[in-house]
């Protein structure tokens, strides 16, 4: 995402009731955080909170936290939230993926979405795409058994380095496409992210994968 510093960001998120602050405190209590027994669901990368804002609304019944390491983004998010009717299954979380671990404890989470994530398309940075061995051994720390982790991109290259980097780490690929929004099965229910909507508008397919640690 290309990011341009937005003046008071910093200050924003850190005063934002849907932010949460201090995030490892809550390790291994989000349920009683939230006031419910519901499962945490998170979406890592979650830009301006489209995908995951829809979803929170469509689904009471679950507990939501977006993460996004960059204020500037998140803020957009923020600014989308309702401040007489925001939902109370929804939060934030502005930090880098790689410190899941200190946040979450063993289990915690049922379900985590990577949506239209960086490519990190050289070799040498292989290790900062969300879907390399190293991100997985921190998706399997935190989920609960049968948990499952959603991807979707439009970048053909990310994704059969996905399809290739899962079953390596030890982790099944229950299901794939690569034009998700011609299968009627997967596509079913689909919220279209915002990168989602500007890649397939300019007629780009989406890639899309359900996997199992
Ligand atoms: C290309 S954007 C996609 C945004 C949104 N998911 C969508 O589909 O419209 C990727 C987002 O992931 C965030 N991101 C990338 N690496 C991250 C990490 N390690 N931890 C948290 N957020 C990350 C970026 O800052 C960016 O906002």
């Amino acid at each position: 995402m290309r990011l341009r510093n937005i003046k008071g960001a910093d200050e924003a998120v850190l005063k934002s009731p849907w932010c949460i602050q201090s995030p490892e405190a809550q390790k291994g209590s989000w349920q009683a955080y939230f006031g419910n027994q519901h499962p945490i669901h998170l979406e890592i990368g979650m830009g301006k909170g489209q995908f995951i804002m829809a979803l929170a609304a469509r689904h009471p019944e679950l507990n939501y936290i977006g993460i996004e390491r960059y204020t500037s983004v998140l803020l957009r998010a923020l600014q989308k939230m309702d401040p007489i009717d925001a939902p109370a299954n929804l939060r934030f979380l502005c930090t880098d993926a790689k410190s899941l671990a200190d946040i979450f404890g063993s289990g915690e989470v049922e379900r985590i979405y990577l949506n239209f994530s960086d490519p990190w398309p050289k070799d040498r940075h292989a290790k900062r795409r969300l879907t390399s061995g190293a991100f997985l051994e921190r998706y399997r720390q935190i989920l609960a058994p049968g948990g499952q982790l959603e991807f979707k991109t439009d970048n053909k290259k990310l994704f059969e380095f996905s399809l290739e980097e899962i079953p390596a780490a030890g982790w099944h690929v229950v299901v794939h496409t690569f034009d998700l929004h011609r299968d009627a099965a997967l596509n079913a229910g689909n919220i279209m992210t915002e990168y989602e909507e500007k890649f397939s508008a300019m007629g780009n397919p989406i890639c899309k994968l359900i996997a199992c640690p």
